[in-house]
């Protein structure tokens, strides 16, 4: 029996596994990039998603899989691996859900998503639960083409979406290793003032924004002072960072903390299982992270 599906995002479905397995949560098979589970749910840092109530439903026809997944309620979001013409027919059926991409700032869809698939043509799993909002975990953006001068301004467009919240104007953001400056860019057009500290220099243009100043340097050499928004995409080693997040949770002196936890070669769990344990924190996989998770955290 199936107990829970951990949706791996692409290509990282190694230390998902690692992740359950330490976690002591067998998987029995693959299904795509859908980890199968006998156990019972748990929370996971890695999986784009988790479908937390997975059911094994026999469906003999199309109409009776688009049948009964409309008698367990509306929305569903399609995870198709095989059999996808089988599928699609039985998406027809079922009435539409939008997954527009999301415009900045906006809130993420509050209505209520299922999840399923086709593990075989008569056999479906379908969980009414999931942990995410997005159709596969995907936390699609409308792109802004112009303005960032780097791609990675999606990763904190998506933590703040997930967190439903942002810097209001006036607002004060240190950005560690700022540089080009994608994150400083978001942090100012939101109309925060932004502190952006890294070796190398800004995008001209993004220095050039109101609110936006530039220090050079270090950011393991900047002492905690009171900031509304702390964020750090610096390339380090896990271990580094959590000090580093430690010594600025133990200052109180940041409302908030956004740190992207990058890793090279093996997945450094037990760096990734302290940031987890950290109170108030949250460790998690962005669908725009590639093998690195988004710690974020907020001062009681
Ligand atoms: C992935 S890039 C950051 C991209 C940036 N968030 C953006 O949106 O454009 C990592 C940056 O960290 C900087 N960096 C590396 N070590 C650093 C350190 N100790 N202190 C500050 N910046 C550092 C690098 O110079 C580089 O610009």
């Amino acid at each position: 029996m199936i107990q829970a599906a951990y949706l791996a995002p692409d290509g990282l479905e190694k230390p998902l596994a690692e992740e359950l397995s330490r976690a002591g949560r067998a998987v029995d098979a693959w299904h795509g990039r859908l980890a199968l589970s006998p156990d019972p749910p748990l929370p996971s840092a890695w999986a784009l998603d988790v479908w937390t109530a997975p059911r094994e439903i026999a469906v003999p026809s199309v109409k009776a899989a688009a049948d009964a997944l409309r008698d367990i309620q509306r929305n569903w979001s399609a995870y198709a691996v095989a059999h996808h013409r089988r599928m699609a027919l039985i998406a027809e059926r079922l009435p539409p859900v939008k997954a527009r991409p999301l415009v900045f700032p906006e809130h993420p869809p509050s209505s209520h998503l299922g999840a399923w698939t086709l593990l075989a043509p008569d056999r479906m799993l379908a969980s009414a639960t999931k942990t995410s909002p997005f159709v596969n975990g995907e936390c699609a953006f409308v792109e802004d083409h112009i303005g960032p001068p780097s791609r990675a301004y999606l990763k904190l467009w998506e933590a703040l979406t997930r967190l439903g919240a942002w810097p209001g104007p006036g607002e004060t953001c240190l950005d560690l290793g700022a540089a080009p400056g994608g994150w400083t860019f978001v942090l100012a057009r939101l109309g925060a003032r932004v502190a952006a500290v890294d070796k190398a220099p800004l995008d001209p243009r993004v220095a050039a924004m109101p609110g936006v100043t530039w220090r050079e340097g270090s950011a393991f050499a900047i002492a905690p002072e009171p900031v509304d928004w702390l964020c750090s995409d610096v390339v380090a080693y896990p271990e580094r960072l959590l000090a580093l997040a430690r010594r600025w949770i133990a200052a109180g002196s940041a409302g908030r903390i956004i740190f992207t936890v990058k890793f090279q070669g093996d997945t450094d769990h037990a760096a990734a299982d302290a940031f987890a344990a950290i109170p108030d924190g949250h460790l998690t996989h962005l669908w725009h992270n590639k093998h690195e998770l988004t710690f974020c955290w907020r001062r009681r």
